[in-house]
């Protein structure tokens, strides 16, 4: 008989300790950052692309509405299959640079800072009034570091509260190309300005100190578009977008790899659940997204990639076994970027672990769907982990044999409406196994992954 270990009530689960050993392979959805682009680069190519796997949580469907209201024509394939992977394979019939219509009401960005800020780049570009709202959180989040760049190509944008948040009114239109060093580790706002370079008149160079996910630079060269990354020295890049090529954008046939960002739960369980393995196949496996990959291996972990494709993206199978010895570690910063989204499940992974972790330079943190430092702290907290916010980073001492304080059970969490949270903390009740752990407002985890329960349950039931 099989124990129901996660029991939902309205916006509320409660997750119990997982007391069984397990060797699972699974697959999740298509990577969310690439089914942005795919999607919107799809839609500005020069006849049909083909999308399969594309992402369809909440943040996604959020690109794919955006993109219909501005005249493009994206359809659902093999509409008579009901198959689930069918769900999830598209075709978007391209409109070129020149063909996406103004839109008569205001696009709905939902909960996605990446939805925003590129289409506002793009936007930018177009000869048109339009503009930009999301949910309460996403209008909270900070616009001026797009703001500032596209006003010095010479768009005429806005946001409220002087420029600081959405929403967004952007008059499109007489793009210059311009140098721009970004001044934080952002993909959004350097894949914001390389959308709007396509539309600039001559070239535009962007240097970033350090070199952040490069998903917009691989679609955009796939498509055969001309756009050149050279390394710097110091671990950053140079990327120089054409503007105004003749040439266009070749539209594409795309099977999107699985999410890092959504895999990287099930690596966690597969190394802190007792005895216990997980395969996870056909995901992303760009090192500017696998940071955590080169954390976990640093704190002795068991972590194993097979590389089984290259291009546009380099995809293959991770395997994680349980890691009954792993220690924790002083992160080097430079890797922060490159696990930007991980950070949550990555302070669960290391309340567990021994000894002391310690993240510094991730100031970025503050600024995501919640302030994610002040999330997990207060979470993890509730649950005992001995854990101490720093101003740019926090520091845990871990105990693998972690319990909860009996006073006071379920221990009541929250997850702030952050879907990455929300996650974190399933995860961690599965492992602390004296408690139960009643986790708030969990309906977020659909904006990322809506197929999450499921997965989980397909291996822990
Ligand atoms: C993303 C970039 C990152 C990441 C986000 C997705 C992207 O944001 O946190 O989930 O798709 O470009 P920042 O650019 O704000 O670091």
């Amino acid at each position: 008989m099989t124990q129901d270990l996660l029991k939902f009530n309205n916006d509320k689960v409660l997750v119990e300790g997982l007391s069984k050993e397990f060797s699972a392979e699974i697959e999740v959805p298509g990577d969310k950052s690439i089914s942005h682009r795919a999607v919107m680069l799809g839609s500005i190519a020069d006849g049909n692309s083909s999308i399969y796997n594309l992402s369809v949580s909440g943040d996604n469907l959020a690109t794919v509405a955006a993109f219909r209201k501005l005249g493009v024509n994206i359809k659902k394939q093999n509409k008579k299959e009901k198959s689930a992977s069918s769900k999830k394979d598209f075709i978007i019939e391209g409109v070129g640079f020149y063909g996406l219509k103004e839109p008569k009401s205001v696009i709905n960005t939902s909960n996605s800072g990446t939805l925003t800020r590129l289409i506002a780049g793009m936007l930018a570009g177009n000869d048109f009034f339009s503009v930009l709202s999301g949910d309460k959180y996403l209008n909270s989040r900070p616009m001026r570091r797009i703001i500032e760049p596209l006003r010095l190509m010479g768009a005429k944008i806005s946001g409220r509260d002087g420029d600081a948040y959405p929403p967004l009114a952007v008059s499109g239109g007489g793009l210059q190309s311009i140098f721009y060093e970004v001044p934080v580790p952002s993909a959004q706002v350097k894949s914001c300005i390389m959308l709007a370079a396509l539309y600039a008149e001559g070239d535009t160079v962007i240097y970033e100190s350090k070199a952040t996910r490069d998903h917009t630079e691989n679609l955009l060269k796939f498509q055969g578009y001309p756009v050149i990354v050279e390394d710097s020295s110091s671990g950053g890049s140079f990327i120089t977008v054409k503007g105004r090529y003749a040439g266009g954008l070749n539209p594409f046939d795309f099977r999107i790899p699985g999410d890092f960002s959504s895999a990287a739960f099930f690596i966690a369980l597969g190394i802190l659940n007792k005895n216990s393995e997980i395969t996870i196949k056909n995901i992303i496996i760009n090192e500017k997204r696998t940071g955590l990959l080169k954390a976990l291996k640093m704190m002795g972990a068991d972590v194993d990639t097979v590389i089984k494709s290259t291009s546009p993206e380099t995809a293959g199978d991770i395997r994680v076994k349980y890691s009954d010895s792993i220690k924790g570690i002083t992160l080097p910063p430079e890797i922060v970027p490159d696990m930007i989204d991980e950070f949550p499940v990555f302070a669960v992974i290391a309340s567990f672990a021994e000894g002391k972790t310690t993240v510094t330079g991730a100031n970025e943190l503050r600024v995501k769907e919640s302030d994610r430092i002040k999330s997990m702290v207060y979470n993890l907290n509730a649950i005992g982990v001995d854990i101490k916010e720093l101003e740019d980073g926090f520091e845990i001492n871990g105990n693998p044999d972690l319990k909860c304080a009996e006073k006071g059970l379920p221990k009541k969490l929250n997850s702030f409406g952050d879907h990455r949270i929300a996650m974190s903390m399933v995860i961690a009740g599965l492992i602390l196994k004296n408690a139960k752990l009643e986790i708030k407002d969990i309906n977020c985890i659909n904006t990322s992954f809506p197929e999450f329960f499921d997965t989980l349950n397909s291996i822990i039931k």
